[in-house]
């Protein structure tokens, strides 16, 4: 076992994807990436995890991640370190757009998360409250494979710059 997890939720794969690409950035030797609709369970063996969601039915989190909200509900994060990415449509859907990381942040925190890996704002046109920091930041990695597929790998590499000395690496 890795000492650092990525758990991601996906319907179409983009988010799986985008996982695989953020796993080999890091050094896929150092990371177990997991499936939420399978390997769940494993999330408490985990202090260091990456977290990743898509949002559906116009701001409705990912199903495999909201089946798997009563379990997260009763886990205890505090002394966990938490770095986040969602991936949305911002274009065909700017009122709900990453809603799903919006709320899996307002989960982890309350279950007592410490987060890394804030992403600014500037560059993407939306406005859901939902996925914020603050006005200038996303709670985490902001990807948009519908509208801005050519910046991907650009930003999934800044990204994990910003949070690989957070995580040891
Ligand atoms: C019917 C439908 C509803 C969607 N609703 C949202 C939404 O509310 N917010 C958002 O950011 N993206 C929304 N999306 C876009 C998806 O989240 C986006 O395509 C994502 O990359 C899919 O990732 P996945 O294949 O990993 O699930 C929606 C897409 C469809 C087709």
């Amino acid at each position: 076992m890795k000492d650092i997890a990525l758990f991601y939720g996906t319907y179409t794969g983009v988010t799986r994807m985008v996982s695989e690409k953020i796993a080999k950035e890091l050094g896929a030797d150092k990371i177990d990436v997991y499936d939420i609709s399978k390997d769940g369970e494993k999330m408490g063996d985990y202090k260091k995890l990456i977290i990743g969601t898509s949002t559906w039915s116009i701001g409705e989190l990912q199903e495999d991640w909201d089946a798997f909200m009563p379990k997260l509900q009763q886990m205890d994060f505090s002394g966990s370190v938490v770095a986040l990415f969602g991936t949305g449509d911002q274009a065909g859907y700017p009122d709900t757009f990453l809603d799903g990381m919006g709320m899996l942040y307002e989960t982890f925190q309350y279950r007592g998360a410490k987060f890394v890996g804030f992403w600014p704002t500037e560059g993407y046109d939306f406005t859901s409250p939902l996925p914020l920091l603050d006005h200038d930041h996303f709670v985490g990695l902001a990807i948009d494979e519908d509208n801005q597929p050519e910046l991907t790998d650009e930003r999934i590499k800044k990204w994990c710059a910003l949070i690989r000395p957070e995580f040891g690496l």
